[in-house]
This record gives C-alpha cells, sequence and structure tokens, in this order.
C-alpha cells in the first residue's frame, strides 16, 4: 500500500498558537509590541541571558550584530563553511571578507585547533557555528577572542536548547543570534533573537533592528502618546512584530517537550545507523547538550554503492523527504568568483558537503514515520 510522501519537516502548531495569533490580531496592536516585550524577556530567561532583542530573522539577527561588533569594510570575520548562506552573505553585507577555517569530522563544527592560524590583523570578529544544534567547543574560542580582542557572535539558528559544559548557548558570548524559521526547533514562520549581555548593547541592537531610530520608537503609536524621535544610526527594518511573538511565546512553552521527542528520535536513528559501514553518522561530545536540530547521514559512496545526490534521489522516490544542510559556502559560485576559494582548501568540509544529506526529524514524527525512514535508507544501501 502507497503511504503518503513524510515531509522533510512539519511544524508543530495548534489551537494554542491559533487563539494566541487571534487574540494578538483582535487587541489592535500588529506590530512590534507588548507582545513582542514578552518574547524577548521569556527567550532571555529559557537560555540565561539578560537580555534579548527581537528580530525578523536570524539573518538580520547576525547582520546587526556584526554592524554593533564594529565590522567594517575591509575586516575579516572567521566562520565554518559548513553553514546556511546568510552566515557567510551578512559579513559581505557589512562591508568585510568572510574568512573559513576547516571543520571537525564528527560534529562538522569549527576546528578550533585551526582558529589561530586564521587570524590576522584584520579579523575582527569570530562567527562559530553550532551544526545541528551541537555546539562549538566554544571556552578556547572565546580564549583565542580574548587574547586578539575579537567578538564572537554566535550563529546558534540551530541550538535554542543547546548546552555548552552545562552553560546555555546564549549566555556565554557577547552575542548569539537565534531563529525562528518555519524548520527551525521552535518557529514564529519567520523571525530570530540575539541575546547579549549588556544592557546598552541591547540598546544598540533594538535601534538598529528599527531604522536607527531613538529609544522604545515602537512606542510612538501607543496610548503614551507621540514623540519626536531622532535618527541616531543608519539602521534596517529588522523588527519582530507582536503577530510573531505571539506565536513565538507559545512555542517556548512547549521547546522542551519538542526537544525530548528530537532526542528520542535521534537515538532510535543512532541505534539504527551507528553500525552501518555505508554511512557515517556524527558523535555528541562530552561537553555538549546537542539540540537534535537535524539528523545528519553521511553516505560513503564506495561502500553504500551509491552517492549522496542517488540516494537524495532514491529516498524522495520512495517517499522520503530530504535535506541538504549544508553544501560548504566557499564552494558556492559568488564566493569562489568574489574572494578565490576553491576546493581543496578545506578538505573536511568539502567532503561532508559532498556526501552529508539530512533525514526528518521533528516532534510531530511517529514512531512509524521514524521507522520507515530507517528501513527505506537501510533498503536503498542494501541493494
Ligand atoms: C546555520 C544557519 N544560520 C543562519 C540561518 C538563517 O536563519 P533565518 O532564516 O532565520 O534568517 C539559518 C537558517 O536556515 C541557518 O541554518
Amino acid at each position: 500500500m502507497d503511504q503518503p510522501f513524510l515531509m522533510f519537516h512539519r511544524p508543530s502548531v495548534d489551537h494554542e498558537e491559533e487563539q494566541s495569533v487571534l487574540e494578538t490580531l483582535r487587541s489592535g496592536w500588529l506590530t512590534t509590541g507588548p507582545k513582542t516585550k514578552a518574547f524577548e524577556r521569556a527567550f532571555a530567561d529559557y537560555v540565561g541571558a539578560p537580555y534579548a532583542v527581537g528580530v525578523n530573522s536570524c539573518t538580520a539577527a547576525l547582520h546587526i550584530a556584526l554592524i554593533a561588533a564594529g565590522v567594517q569594510p575591509g575586516d575579516e570575520v572567521i566562520t565554518s563553511p559548513i553553514t546556511f548562506a546568510s552566515t557567510a552573505n551578512v559579513v559581505v553585507h557589512a562591508g568585510a571578507k568572510p574568512v573559513f577555517v576547516d571543520v571537525e569530522p564528527e560534529t562538522l563544527n569549527m576546528d578550533v585547533s585551526q582558529l589561530e592560524s586564521a587570524i590576522t590583523e584584520r579579523t575582527r570578529a569570530i562567527i562559530p557555528v553550532h551544526f545541528a544544534g551541537h555546539p562549538c567547543d566554544m571556552d578556547p574560542i572565546l580564549d583565542l577572542a580574548n587574547r586578539h580582542s575579537l567578538t564572537v557572535i554566535e550563529d546558534a539558528a540551530h541550538a535554542i536548547e543547546s548546552a555548552y559544559k552545562g552553560r546555555k548557548i546564549g549566555s556565554l558570548s557577547p552575542m548569539t543570534a537565534f531563529s525562528f524559521y518555519a524548520t527551525k526547533n521552535i518557529t514564529t514562520g519567520e523571525g530570530g533573537m540575539i541575546t547579549c549581555q549588556d544592557a546598552g548593547l541591547a540598546e544598540q541592537l533594538a535601534v538598529l533592528s528599527l531604522h536607527g531610530i531613538s529609544k522604545d520608537a515602537w512606542k510612538r503609536y501607543t496610548a503614551a502618546g507621540y514623540q519626536h524621535w531622532d535618527i541616531i544610526a543608519p539602521g534596517f527594518k529588522y523588527n519582530m512584530f507582536d503577530l510573531q511573538a505571539a506565536i513565538g511565546l507559545c512555542q517556548l512553552g512547549k521547546v522542551e517537550r519538542f526537544w525530548e521527542r528530537r532526542k528520542q528520535i535521534s537515538q532510535f536513528y543512532d541505534q539504527a545507523f551507528g553500525e552501518m559501514e555505508e554511512i557515517r553518522i556524527l558523535s555528541c561530545k562530552p561537553y555538549a547538550r546537542s539540540a537534535y536540530h537535524l539528523y545528519t547521514l553521511q553516505i560513503q559512496p564506495e561502500r553504500a554503492g551509491l552517492n549522496r545526490d542517488e540516494m537524495l534521489d532514491a529516498l524522495q522516490q520512495r517517499g522520503i523527504g530530504v535535506g541538504v544542510h549544508f553544501r560548504a559556502v566557499h564552494l558556492h559560485p559568488y564566493y569562489r568568483e568574489t574572494f578565490g576559494f576553491r576546493r581543496g582548501m578545506f578538505p573536511i568540509a568539502e567532503r561532508a558537503s559532498d556526501q552529508i544529506l539530512s533525514i526528518p526529524l521533528y516532534p510531530a514524527m511517529t514512531d512509524e514515520d521514524a521507522q520507515r525512514v530507517v528501513t527505506v535508507v537501510k533498503a536503498i544501501v542494501k541493494h
């Protein structure tokens, strides 16, 4: 019997989010306002950071974090090649040059042993990316940054629930950027958040996220009454608005429950795929609490008898949704042509780039769905 296609991701939203959005719609206040402020407070408390600023994407969060860090044309910013487009694109938006270091094979996170040799006198910031929700080795990164006066901006798009040595991601670095995109661990459809440790920086980020206009500009149409505002920086239109926050507040209440379910499914996959020589899986370091955002299979073509792209096609033909997170950024045409990156520069990332794919991992999946993924993967490999 034909089974319905198993989507790569399906968000878990229900009547609670519907009700919250309806209430907000009926409240008469749709844009940045009390719901956004409440979501910022609740999110900061969840990750153990003193301040959080809501924005309309993680991309926006990373961009204004770079501006707030003082990154300027001619500067360099170090990050990982195994990431989404925006981590590198925002560096270019800030006028700076992205510099990559290779990744470690077990986690596909930045290999910190290679970091120091990538630092030059132009380096201004480091963006560690917590790939698939597994935290990077933050102590050496923060230590190096400290010694070289660099700002660390964490890309925690995958890492809302992650912790490093018992400390939550979002509470460690000067700035950490999160995503609430539709496929993320919690979602507002589109949305993002920056956490930071300093009141002045939080204020600066809030100003940058709303046209660069002065403090609490979002209140200008409230009962508090109209007040003149000043432009104090050439800011952006990146603010989070209350309809997003209305969803985010409900999602945040479920974040640990969602995490538990993804952890269960990940462990089930680990058992199923851990012993297979045709496939490599990633591992979890002793210092890490993973957010289990993605489940990555690294196809070993010489053993599996097919390559990653053939595996992608075969899975989709058999009704399983897949993704690729990620093809290495430095190999994309813009980055090759603009900065001269070439294959051979970051061999571990390049091998991963050619071999990895992501299989479904989300709380709305049933045990039968997870079993079906395992059965189909094994059947393809055995044939
Ligand atoms: C590692 C990483 N960084 C940044 C982003 C950008 O997030 P957003 O879509 O919220 O801008 C993503 C989104 O997929 C991501 O995976």
